[in-house]
């Protein structure tokens, strides 16, 4: 079990449980099933709309979610929230993005902060 917290500055903290270990659960799915007012459109990685940005509770530990997805990588460069050399030093140091697409973000078993 993983504990989520989403917050906006419009609406209240809502923090809910995610199945963690299923490796289909998007923070998306998650934030519907939960009825969290977040942004969305494509729900396919393409549009950008479900940009939220992701914080580790546990300082510690920084795993923030399954590896940023090939369209999630394309889409943060055209949004201007990564570098491509930002991405490349993620990949060699093996760090989290902090900007994640809801949609394609798969929950780990971690605590996690998301911003919408
Ligand atoms: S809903 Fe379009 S990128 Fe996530």
């Amino acid at each position: 079990m993983a504990l989520v917290t989403f917050t906006s500055p419009e609406y209240r903290d809502k923090t809910v449980y995610a199945v963690a270990g299923s490796h289909t659960q998007t923070l998306l799915k998650l934030a519907l099933e939960n009825k969290i007012p977040i942004n969305f459109q494509c729900e396919d990685g393409e549009c950008g709309s479900c940009l939220v940005k992701v914080s580790s509770i546990d300082k510690k530990i920084q795993r923030m979610g399954g590896p940023l997805t090939e369209k999630e990588k394309t889409v943060l460069k055209q949004l201007g929230k990564i570098s491509g050399d930002q991405l490349e030093t993620m990949i060699v140091d093996d760090l989290p993005s902090e900007w994640r697409l809801a949609c394609q973000m798969i929950v780990r078993d971690e605590d996690i902060r998301v911003e919408y």
